[in-house]
């Protein structure tokens, strides 16, 4: 039987509910359940063992988005973050997405760029093109560095060398192009320009300074795509709202800044919950935002020629599924379970497919009712709970409070003892 992601009102089910539906999508074992039942800490020994100074761990909720379709296979998504709204959001406009069949999505070889900085070459053009000439040794010593990686397809397939000028002279990049397969690479591509360093030295004649990764990932992109029904989005000027919504952030940074919030809002909750580095996917993002010299939008919107609304993303995802936090943290582990993904490059590709998920969601709310009726929403369950609300009388407490306008503890406490419950 082909499994489903598509479910109306999974946020009504109880927790049990919900972890079954999760359990049968993914095939979990108990073991696995229980861990993303515990909702308290890493074992200490292994948070010891991550970083250092440990002294304990950090909990952030970890919630599920339904609805997702990509490439005509469905997903459940593992996202975590603190934010209300965003998962509700992404599962929206995943159900949106969905009617018109989805998300489409590509990516690129997942190569990142390892940087070499040489200084100190007084013919720096002439050294640049010593680079090249040396190009295949350079190759074959970054490649001794990594034999695994080798033997799975990847490793330092091609280099490139810049002149850049600098307030303190000409300086020469090498820059190495490393096919990373399903790891995010870092570790490997710094030992690999770590290991040229030397021979980089004597062909340029330079003095060899940083060796590091770059988190611009540009030769590392993911893409996505997709095509919502304009009766789906909620009528033609809601389409219309949200595309000059995106024309909006394409020309003021301002808006660009928020609006690529938006889709990093779904994308990072995606990053965390696999343990991978949210950071270099953040600074990447950024970065490729700001390409062309000024910093504009990760996402397009338009209308095609039915009306119906399309967009894309393309991004530097530099994700991976093997290596690093992402194999030795459990839930990370259950994480990629649930997604099910079988590559760094389909990870990479969901991410970027959830992106554009949660900006469809933001602009549409922005373009139509709003985006705090949302967030009030939720806001007010919360408020519900922490006055001692349980079981039914939190949706009842919280609409309440929603329809009055009034989301304050001691009104959610009113209501709560006008129901004969005593609040805490
Ligand atoms: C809030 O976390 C994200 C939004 O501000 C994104 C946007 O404005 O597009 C709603």
């Amino acid at each position: 039987m082909s499994k489903t992601s598509a479910f109306s009102g999974f946020y009504k089910l109880s927790l049990d509910e919900r972890l079954r539906i999760v359990r049968d999508f993914a095939h979990l074992t108990d073991e696995e359940i229980s861990l993303l039942q515990n909702t308290g800490s890493l074992p200490f020994d292994l948070a010891d063992r991550m970083i250092e100074n440990a002294v304990g761990s950090f909990p952030v909720p970890l919630g599920i988005a339904v609805n997702f379709l990509i490439n005509k296979r469905d997903y459940l998504i593992p996202m975590a973050i603190e934010e209300p709204s965003v998962v509700a959001a992404a599962s929206y406009a995943a159900k949106m997405a969905r009617e018109g069949g989805g998300f489409q999505t590509t990516s690129t070889n997942p190569v990142m760029i390892g940087q070499i900085q040489v200084v100190g070459v007084k013919d720096p053009h002439r050294a640049r093109i010593a680079i090249y000439n040396h190009k295949e040794d350079i190759l074959k010593k970054a490649n001794e560095q990594d034999p695994v990686l080798i033997s799975v397809g990847g490793g330092a397939k091609d280099l490139e060398a810049k002149v850049i000028q600098t307030p303190v002279g000409p300086m020469l990049i090498t820059e190495l192009h490393v096919d990373c397969r399903d790891a995010m690479g870092a570790n490997a591509v710094n030992t690999m320009a770590e290991a040229v360093a030397p021979l980089v030295e004597r062909v340029t004649g330079g003095r060899v300074y940083l060796r590091i990764i770059s988190n611009l990932a540009t030769q590392r992109l993911a893409r996505a795509y997709v095509t919502v029904p304009k009766e789906s989005v909620g009528g033609e000027e809601v389409v219309e709202g949200i595309v000059q919504a995106y024309h909006f952030a394409s020309a003021d940074p301002y808006r660009a800044a928020t609006h690529n919030k938006g889709i990093l809002n779904g994308a990072i909750a995606v990053v965390i919950a696999t343990c991978n580095d949210h950071r270099a996917i953040e600074a990447g993002a950024h970065a490729y935002a700001a390409r062309s010299g000024h910093y504009t939008t990760l996402s397009s919107w338009e209308t095609n020629d039915d009306g119906d609304l399309t967009g894309s993303i393309e991004m530097p995802m530099a994700v991976g599924t093997i290596g690093g936090a992402v194999r030795t943290h459990p839930i990370a582990k259950v994480a990629l379970k649930i997604l099910g993904v079988n590559s760094a490059n389909e990870l990479a590709e969901v991410i970027a497919a959830v992106g554009l998920a949660q900006n469809l969601a933001a602009l549409r709310a922005l373009a139509h009712e709003g985006i705090q009726r949302g967030h009030m929403q939720l806001h007010a369950r919360n408020i519900a709970i922490s006055a001692g609300a349980t079981g039914e009388l939190i949706d009842l407490v919280s609409e309440q409070m929603v329809q009055e306008r009034k989301i304050r503890m001691d009104r959610a406490e009113e209501i709560i003892k006008k129901h004969g419950k005593t609040a805490r």
